[in-house]
């Protein structure tokens, strides 16, 4: 069995989560449900970075000691996603004993490289990146993102060799396209390495939070260095070789655009200087801003996926988040577009083509699926759908299935069973029900990864329950809908919104 290893970032615990963070984890969602449906051995994991100083920070401003705060706020997370329904297979946390042990060995391996030495570093720090900043990265002595200037630091540190992995990682960008995606990150990401790939500091003094540096209590390791090896420790790296053996290298790690320079320069070196193999790819989407903001704490405005959810429904907040934006481009969240997207895609969209099309079959046909010699007429449709997911553009399959719903549309006002009826064209009447009623079995199936409750319903509604787990290339054959089968129209799939 084919498997598929994918990952979010783990998040930081500093705060709670909000729509930004839920979106990288529900592309990652999507792909997990997609490549399950395609009977692929899937692991899912996501997790949180609990060894930041900038949770030590959040901790002293809550008076709760660091561990308790940051055991509680970890634990808002994982709930945060089961609540959303998120189909993670492990959580990680990598102030876990396992995480801590995994960090030991890796670190170990690597030094025996000669890739680690000790030195002096002095430069500024910002806590908000968790990065160290050069001078270039800053504007007027601030770093950029933060508003804020950062820490100067002057310290005996551990360094990390990276600038030994140079003409590795440019050959293997180069030799491999398709590891850094989509290609305008690419580009990024090599300019990075040819101008600016310096040895990192991937210690600091041990101030009672973080991982020590093995051998050397006095320093705790840099949380990069520490949070980038949960990609290997979440699937046994030092404590189950079977496992590890099985599921290493991940097929894809999800981030978004702000930590690209850790996953595609710093994380492939190490993995390097640990004589692993690289991940097949790390895909790095855009940002949200919320209504034209950037989404951030000082503003307030950060939008909490469980309000936003409560309001207007799980199913609807994953359509809208893939819908909004083309996945790897910057986007905007904005109420009005989510309750328009609602209204024109699913309540008149897909609902109403449902309702009405099983409506027909219901006073048409007697609510029994009829024989038919209808045609299959969704090949290309499925092409196009499985090459979108299967290069992670799960938007365009979105767009694909929007597309498809119009269509189907387009065909009864084409046929107007309505005006068959009149004319006593009953078999006419059979074949274009049946098309429809069959196309939104395959429009189902296309939904599972993004809506899974809604293709239940739709499954529920075409008196196939039993097939919502049916693999999806099994389920791309035409005609798989039995004449006989007992259809119900049942209530609206997307009942119209409140008025405010
Ligand atoms: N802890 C590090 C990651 C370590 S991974 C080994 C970290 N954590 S974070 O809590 O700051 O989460 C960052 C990630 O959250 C981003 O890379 C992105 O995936 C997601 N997002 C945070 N804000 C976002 C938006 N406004 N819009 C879209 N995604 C956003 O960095």
């Amino acid at each position: 069995m084919k498997k598929f290893y994918i990952t979010t970032p783990i998040y930081y615990v500093n705060d709670r989560p909000h729509v930004g963070h839920l979106y990288t984890t529900m592309a990652a969602d999507i792909l997990a449900r997609y490549h399950r449906a395609c009977a692929e051995e899937v692991f899912l994991v996501t997790g949180t970075d609990d060894n930041a100083q900038k949770n030590m920070e959040a901790a002293t401003k809550a008076g709760k000691p660091v561990a308790e705060y940051v055991s509680e706020m970890s634990a808002v997370w994982e709930q945060t996603w089961r609540e959303l329904g998120i189909s993670f297979d492990s959580f990680i946390r990598t102030s876990s004993k396992e995480h801590i042990a995994a960090v030991g060995a890796f670190f170990k391996k690597v030094e025996t490289t000669g890739d680690i030495y000790k030195g002096m570093y002095e430069g500024a720090y910002c806590t908000g990146c968790e990065s160290f900043k050069t001078d270039t990265e800053l504007v007027d002595g601030k770093c950029p993102l933060h508003n804020r200037v950062p820490e100067s630091v002057k310290q005996e540190n551990y360094f990390f060799r990276v600038s030994k992995y140079r003409d590795a990682l440019l050959d293997h960008i180069s030799t491999h396209p398709e590891f850094i995606e989509p290609s305008s990150r690419r580009n990024e990401v090599t300019n990075f390495i040819k101008d600016h790939l310096e040895d990192f500091s991937i210690s600091r003094p041990n101030n009672g939070w973080g991982i020590p540096v093995p051998g050397d209590d006095a320093h705790t390791l840099y949380v990069w260095f520490d949070a980038l090896i949960n990609y290997v420790s979440a699937v046994g790296y030092g404590s189950d070789e079977a496992q590890f053996k099985k599921l290493w290298p991940a097929d894809l790690h999800l981030v978004g655009k702000d930590i690209i320079k850790f996953h595609c320069a710093y994380w492939p070196a190490m993995l390097m200087a640990a004589g692993l193999p690289l991940p097949k790819q790390v895909f790095a989407h855009g940002f949200f801003t919320n209504e034209g903001q950037k989404i951030s704490k000082s503003l307030g405005n950060a939008i909490d996926p469980i309000v936003l959810v409560k309001e207007y429904g799980i199913e609807t907040v994953r359509w809208y988040l893939t819908r909004e934006i083309a996945f790897g481009e910057d986007g905007d969240f904005s109420i009005e577009r989510l309750k328009e997207r609602y209204n024109a895609e699913l309540s008149h969209g897909i609902g109403n083509l449902v309702s009405r099309t099983l409506g027909m079959a219901e006073q048409y046909l007697g609510g029994v699926v009829p024989g038919h010699t209808a045609e299959d007429q969704n090949a290309g449709i499925w092409k196009e759908y499985m090459r979108a997911m299967d290069e992670h553009r799960f938007d365009k399959a979105a767009g694909v299935i929007r597309d498809y719903a119009s269509s189907l549309d387009n065909l009864i006002a084409l046929k107007q069973p309505w005006v068959l009826k009149k004319e006593g064209k009953n078999k006419e009447i059979e074949e274009v029900l049946y098309t429809v009623m069959e196309s939104l079995r395959h429009l189902g199936h296309m939904l599972r990864p993004f809506m899974p409750q809604t293709a239940q319903g739709i499954f529920d509604r075409l008196g196939i329950s039993d097939q919502a787990d049916q693999d999806i290339k099994q389920a791309q054959k035409w005609g798989l809908l039995a004449p006989g089968t007992k259809i119900t129209k049942g209530t609206g799939l997307f009942p119209p919104l409140a008025k405010e």
